[in-house]
């Protein structure tokens, strides 16, 4: 799909705009847009909003063909709600007009929406961005029958005025950027692990390399096993399919200046190893690459904006499953840290990939390490499938980056919540016969998980983002959401400025 900014100069009328579809917005009072109003030239719209035929409800829709003194041959009307433009009214009125149009004969269209109240014009081109691609995503890649809904938008062009033009073109190539990164992160998600292996994705991080001029080192077995990466080694004993530990570099930034690191959970099947999990829904472990996939996807976004920043992708990625060389439980490992750790139960291993990581990410002398990862069930009991779950330490460095993370989600609609940690919680980890176990028991799991990673990240400020919940979805629509990747490119962007 092509999107531009159209331009239109004050004393030009959207009425002598050629285009398959123009589409307006009308509020919930019967009132106009402004762009409603120029097109409303002999009373078109005004009638269809008397008869009833639409509301003016976000999410509202209805096409008008051929109006008289209106050069596009469809009108759409899309529903504002009220004229105080609220944020949830635009993202329904880019969704609808999104979900209309790819069951029309239309190919090429043009909108005209106001600007949400509490967001800017650029806020406003990334929902409509957003909307279109959401719209066209296909999941039918293994299907031999293609699904056969009509996408015939080809070219979707967003009207704005002369002066806001520049500004517009810029947020236009960022929020290409951003849909093309969670677009990459939606299909690593929703792909098989028999294609998503661990080798799929060290060759999608090298084809992101190659593409946006980044660095790009893979890891093997031998020199997994050379760091002593014996935490991450030991998840991966029960597979016959090779580990990987990627690692992606962005340096866009000033050579001296202090990188971004970003570390991603690349579990490309979590079965639970010999503590197994049952068979309901298993299927849905292919997504414990969520984290990975999302950082990859952060990665393509910000290398396609080319951003001044030094950002660094580490991602430990390899199979959870069960065999005669798998590990077993009360099995101890000894980390590349050097702390030991007793694997009491091997479907916590996330944290047992993630630590070797976050210890090997020290020698980068990052200004901060954010992990992203499928860590916890328990954080879709809290958060449910709308907030991830944050977790940093508390102290004046930490919060200042925990603010920064949740306004970041914020503002790209990809909101997260902070959980609190510390030495209560860690107590919870005790051993009895090592430096620190694996698991925390039942209560507060995602807090004694993020606290398990706390200890491998003391020589810099970290965070931790627990997308469990928020990365994937089940029932009907199952399938990956492209989550955090928002958030973390918001994060970085505003970081570059
Ligand atoms: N990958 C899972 C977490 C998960 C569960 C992600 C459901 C998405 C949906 C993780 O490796 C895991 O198995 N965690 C265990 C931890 C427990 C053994 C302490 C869990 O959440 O049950
Ligand atoms: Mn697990
Ligand atoms: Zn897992």
């Amino acid at each position: 799909m092509d999107f531009s900014i159209k331009s239109q100069a004050s004393k030009n009328k959207i009425t002598s705009l050629k285009t398959a579809c123009l589409v307006v917005g009308v509020f919930e009072n019967k009132k106009l847009s402004d762009a409603a109003k120029e097109v409303n030239l002999h009373g078109a719209i005004d009638a269809a909003i008397k008869s009833g035929d639409i509301t003016g409800k976000p999410g509202s829709a209805l096409l008008l063909r051929d109006l008289k003194g209106v050069e596009a041959t469809r009108v759409l009307l899309v529903g504002l709600g009220e004229e105080n433009v609220s944020e949830k009214a635009i993202t329904s009125a880019a969704q609808a007009a999104a979900r209309h149009l790819n069951g029309l004969g239309a190919s090429d269209v043009t909108l005209s929406l106001p600007v949400a109240k509490t967001r800017d014009l650029s806020w406003g081109i990334r929902q409509i961005v957003l909307a279109f691609n959401e719209a066209i995503f296909r999941t039918d890649a293994y299907k031999s029958k293609k699904d056969s809904i009509a996408a015939n938008v080809k070219k979707v062009h967003i009207l704005v005025s002369e002066k806001e033009a520049t500004a517009a073109k810029a947020a236009l190539t960022h929020s290409i950027a951003l849909v093309n990164g969670m677009e990459l992160t939606k299909q690593l998600g929703n792909m098989p692990a028999n294609f998503c292996t661990p080798s799929h994705l060290a060759a999608t991080a090298k084809k992101i390399a190659s593409e946006f001029k980044m660095g790009i080192e893979v890891l093997e077995r031998k020199q997994i096993q050379a760091l002593k990466m014996n935490s991450f080694l030991s998840v991966s004993a029960g597979t016959d399919e090779p580990p990987k530990f990627i690692v992606l570099k962005h340096m866009g930034g000033k050579a001296k200046d202090a990188p971004v690191v970003l570390v991603g959970k690349g579990i490309t099947f979590d079965s639970g190893g010999i503590s197994l999990k049952p068979g309901a829904g298993m299927d849905e472990m292919k997504y414990d690459m969520g984290g990975a996939g999302s950082v990859l996807g952060t990665m393509r976004a910000i290398g396609e904006m080319k951003l001044k920043l030094n950002v660094i992708a580490i991602v430990p990625t390899c199979e959870n499953m069960p065999s005669g060389s798998a590990t077993r439980p009360g099995d101890i490992v000894t980390s590349m840290s050097g702390q030991t750790i007793e694997v009491l139960n091997t479907d916590a291993e996330g944290r047992l990939i993630l630590c070797d990581a976050l210890t090997y990410a020290e020698r980068f002398k990052p200004a901060v390490v954010i992990d992203v990862a499928t860590l916890t069930g328990a954080i879709i009991t809290s958060l449910g499938h709308h907030t991830t779950g944050l977790f940093t330490r508390h102290d004046e460095a930490h919060d200042k980056l925990a603010d920064e993370l949740l306004a970041a989600g914020k503002e790209a609609n990809d909101v997260a919540w902070r959980l609190p940690i510390g030495e209560l919680y860690n107590e919870q980890l005790k051993s009895n016969f090592a430096d620190i176990a694996n698991i925390g028991g039942p209560a507060a799991g995602s807090i004694t998980a993020a606290c398990f990673l706390e200890r491998f990240t003391k020589k810099y400020t970290w965070a931790h983002l627990d997308i469990a919940g928020t990365s994937w979805k089940s029932g009907a629509a199952k399938g990956a959401t492209g989550r955090p990747v928002p958030m973390l490119t918001s994060f970085l962007v505003n970081r570059a400025k």
